[in-house]
């Protein structure tokens, strides 16, 4: 039987090679899961049941999302529980036909509850080698320090984990920032973003999801970051987006995401068609799936239906992706062919 048009469309767009490069790990904790690591380590969740942990995922902003969200993390204790989190999410991204994922973590989240950091890199690192091969999915990871927290406690965490990065070097690529943006602007990290830029870390920062412009400002000038993460409020200043543009600096747009927290009303409202048709390099990804009803593909989804977008368009997403990756151009290429062909481009 052929497929209907429409099924025909979204098997096309699942099986363009995309990257994923925005994604908290933490944020991909299923209910189910929660419950079952809740059940092995003995804590005792504020939920009845998985049901009732759906009913509490409606947020008003970015900050009723992450009360919940950290309350969440709360069950991850043991190596094992990290390489399960990690292993369920690159199965369901490969079937969202995610071909590498640059992964965030919060180690803070974590170390504050008496978890060790070698037990969250090993446990995440373990998910990463057996998913290269077993998946076919590459991966890294990106160290995020929590903004809400001082620089001290930033510099405190990075030297704690640098002497990790002698068994983890291969995945501990990169830095973030993330949680609460507003009152917490990127200048309070310029230190450890400089340490970590002599480090030879690469550097990302979310700025400009509910913080104004000037802090994705702040982001590229002062901690002179290698993409954007969200970036989305950057087109009330059209000179910042033209600087963008010109300086081909990536923005991370998570659409369910800005939809979920309350960055935009409707989706049809989303400003990533009017950012990508503007030359800016805007990628699409999924932040916290769990807690946002969608992984990549249904972002993907989403965003083609509420904004019209075109084939084209949707190829040059994903193209963005791969190419905005902090993968080596040599296996970028080989990953670009794919979608060449994939698209019907080769
Ligand atoms: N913004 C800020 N911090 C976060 C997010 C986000 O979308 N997700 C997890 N931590
Ligand atoms: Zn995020």
């Amino acid at each position: 039987m052929a497929a209907s048009p429409d099924h025909e469309w979204r098997d096309w767009l699942r099986a363009l090679p995309k990257a994923e490069l925005h994604l908290h790990i933490e944020g991909t904790l299923e209910p189910e899961l929660m419950f079952e690591l809740a059940r092995r380590n003995g804590i005792a969740l504020p939920y009845a049941d998985v049901q009732a942990v759906r009913d509490a995922y409606r947020f008003t902003d970015l900050q009723s999302f992450l009360d919940v969200y950290y309350a969440g993390a709360g069950v991850l204790v043991t190596e094992r529980d990290f390489y399960e989190l990690a292993m369920a999410y690159l199965r369901r991204a490969q079937a969202d036909g995610v071909v590498h994922a640059e992964l965030m973590f919060d180690p803070q989240t974590h170390t504050a509850r008496g978890v060790a950091l070698e037990t969250v890199f090993a446990g995440l690192a373990r998910a990463l080698r057996e998913a290269r091969g077993g998946l076919g999915i590459s991966g890294y990871l990106l160290l995020s320090f929590l903004r809400h927290l001082s620089e001290d406690e930033a510099f405190a965490t990075l030297e704690a984990a640098l002497p990790l990065r002698e068994a983890y070097g291969d995945l501990w690529i990169g830095i973030g920032l993330d949680s609460s943006e507003r009152g917490n602007p990127p200048e309070k990290f310029a230190r450890v973003y400089a340490r970590c830029a002599a480090l030879g870390f690469r550097l990302v920062a979310h700025a400009g999801e509910e913080g104004p412009p000037d802090y994705v400002r702040g982001a590229l000038d002062t901690l002179k970051v290698a993409r954007i993460d969200h970036g989305v409020r950057s087109s009330e200043d059209p000179a910042l987006v033209q600087e963008l543009v010109r300086r081909r600096v990536p923005l991370t747009v998570c659409p369910l995401s800005n939809l979920k927290l309350g960055v935009v009303r409707d989706l049809r409202d989303h400003n990533l068609a009017k950012l990508l048709r503007a030359g800016a390099i805007v990628t699409l990804n999924s932040d916290d799936p769990a807690y946002f009803g969608g992984y990549l593909l249904d972002n993907y989804i989403a965003s083609a239906e509420a904004l019209d977008l075109a084939r084209d368009e949707l190829v040059t997403l994903a193209a963005n992706s791969l190419k905005a990756s902090f993968l080596p151009h040599a296996e970028q290429a080989p990953l670009l062919d794919r979608l060449w062909a994939a698209a019907g481009r080769s």
